[in-house]
């Protein structure tokens, strides 16, 4: 058995908040190892990088996500007493509401309105002058989600619908003022997606049937009991908030495009390209730094112990940015994606392992989808400029996103868009 290398930080909270997605990866580099110990919020905490430590961080025999997630996390981004911190069987139930809505007609549908809204949206774009794509973006998604879901929504609410879910997304690592919107941001969505869950069981509000609102208000748990209003108003919440949430990675494909403009050329009309473009986008761009949960019952892995309770967090974005499954990482190259075999612990912005039995991201699917919507409307339907601005990703704060939110100036439809029914003609 060896001891298992420390960083000998007596805590290293704050210098996780300072160094952010490169916490975890720097270390490693610096004691030569994918596995360390660290002290963070005052607890032991032991950090995993790499393919063969999403495979153990995966392995429900050894982890459990019962009191993993810090509270502020929970207080702000995720809820409290939602899916990602159940276990076995409540996991799987609750796991299974989510999925059921994935359908492929149904993440069609929701490309669909997103590029019908996104359309809609290009001429007002052409006239206004400078646009900040994270704001239109945002909102297009908000629109999108909550038509998709079945929420009703008046036009006047979609800014302050998308403004809580921007607070609820910028919380859980910020100090001050930034956390507390969050919390004010979670506590008011989940007071109007509660009142909404109650109006929708008593009848007074209809839910398109299969449409996430009615599968929530209808879901029996385990034991064959409704949820409880609190916990069906943070699961709603779970498909609104982190759907609006894909206009970072929006914002990124963007900026990957402005990067590397020759894609601009490529990728129209070619769907197998875009998709991988979008891969590398998901893989190159930071986005959730760690994934977190506990150790089940202590055992050993590499000649270390991992003892029972132990807080484990797997680096996501170190993972995605590791030099033994990604050669020259730091090179944005969608081309690594040509005859990429799908590997559940590899690439894994959203998680590792099983979408179904699993902790993976439920909404991995619509995100892909929703990406290569974007890309493609951002290639095939609008020319536009990017005036000089600040573009520089700040790897230190979480979640990242370029200042300036990706200004962009004279936009112009292009004749003959793409439209979704995946015929683009000739420009
Ligand atoms: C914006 C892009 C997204 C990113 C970067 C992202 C990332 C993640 C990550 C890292 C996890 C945790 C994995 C783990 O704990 O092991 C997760 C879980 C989850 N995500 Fe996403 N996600 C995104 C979009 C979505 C969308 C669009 C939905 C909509 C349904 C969604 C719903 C969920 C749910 C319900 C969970 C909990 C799954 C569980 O605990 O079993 N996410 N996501």
């Amino acid at each position: 058995m060896s001891t298992m290398p420390s960083d000998r930080s007596p805590d290293s909270t704050l210098a996780f908040i300072r160094e952010g997605y490169r916490f975890v990866g720097s270390r490693c580099d610096r004691l030569g190892t994918d596995v360390f110990q660290t002290r963070l919020l005052l607890e032991p905490t032991i950090c995993l990088r790499g393919r063969e430590a999403a495979e153990l961080f995966y392995d429900e025999e050894r982890f459990v996500r019962r009191g993993a997630m810090p509270m502020r996390g929970q207080r702000t981004l995720t809820g409290v007493g939602g899916v990602q911190g159940l276990d076995g069987q409540a996991h799987r139930v609750r796991k299974a509401m989510f999925m059921s809505i994935m359908t492929s007609a149904a993440i069609r549908r929701l490309g669909e309105i997103f590029d019908e809204q996104w359309q809609a949206r290009i001429p007002v774009w052409a006239r206004n002058g400078p646009v900040v794509l994270y704001d239109e973006v945002g909102e297009i998604l908000t629109r999108t989600v909550w038509a998709w879901a079945g929420v009703p929504l008046a036009e006047a609410d979609v800014p302050r619908r998308t403004a809580e879910m921007h607070a609820m997304i910028e919380a859980p690592a910020a100090l001050g003022p930034r956390h507390w919107r969050g919390r004010l941001g979670r506590y008011r969505a989940q007071r109007w997606a509660g009142d909404l869950i109650e109006r929708v069981r008593a009848g007074a509000v209809p839910a398109p049937e299969g449409s996430a609102l009615a599968v929530v208000a209808g879901h029996r748990d385990e034991r064959g009991l409704p949820l409880p209003r609190r916990i069906a108003a943070v699961e709603l919440l779970n498909v609104l908030r982190p759907t609006v949430a894909v206009d970072r990675y929006v914002v990124f494909a963007a900026l990957a495009l402005h990067d590397h403009p020759h894609w601009r050329d490529r990728l129209p009309g070619d769907d197998a390209a875009t998709e991988r473009f979008v891969q590398e986008v998901r893989r190159y761009y930071p986005f959730f730094p760690v994934a977190a949960a506990r150790v089940r019952r202590s055992f050993q892995w590499r000649g270390y112990t991992f003892p029972q309770g132990r807080r484990v967090l797997l680096d996501l974005y170190g993972t995605n940015h590791h030099p033994g499954t990604w050669p020259e990482p730091e090179q944005f190259r969608p081309e690594r994606f040509t005859g990429w075999r799908d590997d559940p612990f590899g690439l894994i912005p959203q998680g590792g392992g099983d979408h179904f039995t699993g902790h993976r991201c439920a909404g991995e699917w619509i995100t892909i989808e929703l990406m290569k919507r974007a890309v493609t409307n951002l290639t095939g339907a609008m020319d536009y400029r990017v005036p000089p601005q600040d573009l520089a990703l700040d790897l230190g704060a979480m979640p990242a996103l370029p200042p300036s939110g990706l200004v962009l100036d004279g936009v112009r439809p292009v004749d003959g868009a793409h439209r979704a029914d995946g015929v683009r003609p000739l420009r």
